[in-house]
């Protein structure tokens, strides 16, 4: 059995299912050209018959993605496999990943189908998903709560019909290491043919035990593990990408195993499905949340002091974590402006350089350090927040303890520019007012919060808002020196979110 354990991101198709986490195709280009500068070994794309926008996303990414394989989800349904292999035949490496669900539970209430019809149905898939790709995974859903004779008679056939990669997924986050372990072993010691194929495994977080599962599969033997970035995804989210590659790479003399990810691009990539998603990483979150490698006792730090292993089990150079340091100031020229962007693994075309320096030159008039928190801030908004409905012109406020806080807003809707001028019960409520009077939306406010980005009262000030319309719950965020302004940036940036989560069909086929 080979040591390496294949890293299987599905950020984009899983992690997209998290409340709010609805990312553009734009974004997601992005976000794949980082997850293959990690090194992950198998992109999930999306998740082409679910929508013709996820259609066009997942095709994109596959044309430009050369390292990392490109692979679509498919339910086993044969118009769900040909959409998924017409988005992802372009790529270097292209997959398909077909799943029927094989518990009683799902088979009965959902499928309602027979467990003969389940086995004749996964075949079929295979077959055809097979007679397309040289690359296919067959997943077999909610396998941690299915009969395990049935269960291995799906895998057999799913083996048979040219299945190179076998999915194990606890889907409900309902299994417990042991109890993974020992299911793991049973599928292998049961079907002689997994010796030539991939066990995956792909675990949810339900009660917190997802990383701790996908650990428990690969002592088991499985040599893929299926995973997102801050763990986000459907419910409590997937098993953490971060997490599961830092404890086998930190666990070596107990593991025994490698992955091929970079992981000094882990904090970055982190950060940048932040800055998309506009989901934060709680603080106390291991590898990648601010308090990560932080030490606050007196003991911790003078013991850090004197020795860093003593309290650090791992350096955090090594998941690419720095302190915030000076790093541009506003004498700095473009070109060293460039070398930063590409430092912190961003590869700008020219104009996306263009628009982002002057961003940072008109900050830097106004605030004296510029941290790499700050340009990334910048390029959140400049470059990955782009194909918008609407978009912000100009914010002027009127406020203060003896009037009636007023706000007048300009901003384009469609292409077209418009203004108009609203009263509220503070600046903030005066914005929003104007801006859902000018764009008619009338979304319910669910969370607003601000926060600075670096320390200092010249910091840049960061907005984030939760908007729920009809059933769809979007996340916005937007920086400046000024909170208001910021406030009015996140609020666009949301309702951009919302409009284009209803312009996409919510199919009965979305997962
Ligand atoms: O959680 C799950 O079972 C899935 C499958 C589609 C692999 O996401
Ligand atoms: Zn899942």
């Amino acid at each position: 059995m080979t040591d390496q354990v294949l890293i299987f991101d599905t950020t984009l198709r899983d992690g997209e299912q998290s409340p709010g986490a609805t990312m553009n195709q734009h974004e997601k280009l992005q976000l794949a050209r980082q997850l293959e500068r990690l090194g992950v070994d198998i992109i999930e794309a999306g998740f082409p018959a679910s929508s013709g926008g996820d259609k066009e996303a997942v095709s994109r990414i596959a044309s430009e993605i050369k390292q990392s394989r490109v692979v679509g989800l498919a339910r086993s349904l044969a118009e769900d496999i040909e959409t998924s292999w017409s988005a992802v035949e372009k790529a270097a490496k292209p997959g398909i990943h077909t799943f029927i669900a094989t518990s009683d539970i799902h088979l009965k209430h959902k499928l309602r189908m027979s467990r003969e019809e389940v086995i004749d149905r996964a075949g079929k898939a295979v077959r055809l998903a097979r007679s397309l790709s040289d690359w296919v995974e067959f997943s077999c859903e909610d396998a941690t709560r299915s009969d395990r004779d049935f269960l291995c008679k799906v895998v057999e056939t799913a083996i048979r019909e040219g299945a190179g990669t076998i999915n194990i997924p606890d889907t409900v986050g309902y299994s417990y290491p042991s109890e993974i372990y020992d299911l793991i072993k049973f599928i292998k010691v049961s079907i002689s043919e997994t010796e030539n194929i991939i066990i995956s495994t792909h675990c949810h977080d339900d009660l917190g035990l997802a990383v701790a599962n996908s650990l428990a599969a690969v002592e088991a033997g499985a040599r893929q593990v299926e995973c997102t970035i801050n763990g986000i995804g459907e419910r409590a989210g997937n098993a953490s990408l971060e997490e599961i590659v830092m404890a086998l790479r930190t666990r070596k003399d107990h593991f025994k195993l490698t992955t091929g990810i970079v992981t000094d691009q882990i904090f970055h990539t982190s950060r940048l499905v932040t800055a998309i998603t506009g989901m934060p990483v709680q603080p106390n979150k291991a590898i990648v949340g601010a308090n990560a490698f932080s030490h606050e006792s007196g003991i911790h730090q003078d013991g850090v002091i004197k020795e860093r292993s003593t309290y650090e089990i791992m350096d955090p150079k090594t998941v690419g974590v720095s302190k915030s340091s000076l790093v541009l100031g506003k004498h700095s020229g473009r070109h060293a402006f460039r070398e930063r962007m590409q430092a912190l693994g961003y590869s700008l075309a020219e104009e996306e350089v263009n628009l982002t320096f002057k961003r940072f030159k008109e900050l830097a008039d106004r605030k004296k350090t510029i941290y790499d928190e700050d340009l990334e801030a910048i390029v959140a908004e400049e470059v990955l927040r782009t194909t918008e409905t609407y978009k912000l012109l100009s914010v002027t406020i009127m406020a203060g303890s003896d009037v009636v806080p007023t706000a007048t807003v300009r901003m384009t809707v469609e292409g077209e520019e418009c203004h108009g001028a609203e009263l509220g019960n503070g600046p903030v409520d005066a914005t929003y007012n104007a801006i859902l009077k000018l764009t008619g939306r009338r979304p319910k406010l669910l969370r607003f919060a601000i926060s600075g980005i670096t320390g200092g009262t010249d910091a840049l000030g960061e907005a984030s808002i939760r908007l729920e319309e009809d059933g769809n719950v979007a996340v916005g965020k937007g920086a400046h020196e000024d909170i208001l302004v910021a406030s009015a940036k996140a609020m666009v940036n949301a309702l951009n979110r919302l409009a284009y989560m209803s312009r996409r069909p919510q199919a009965a086929n979305r997962l």
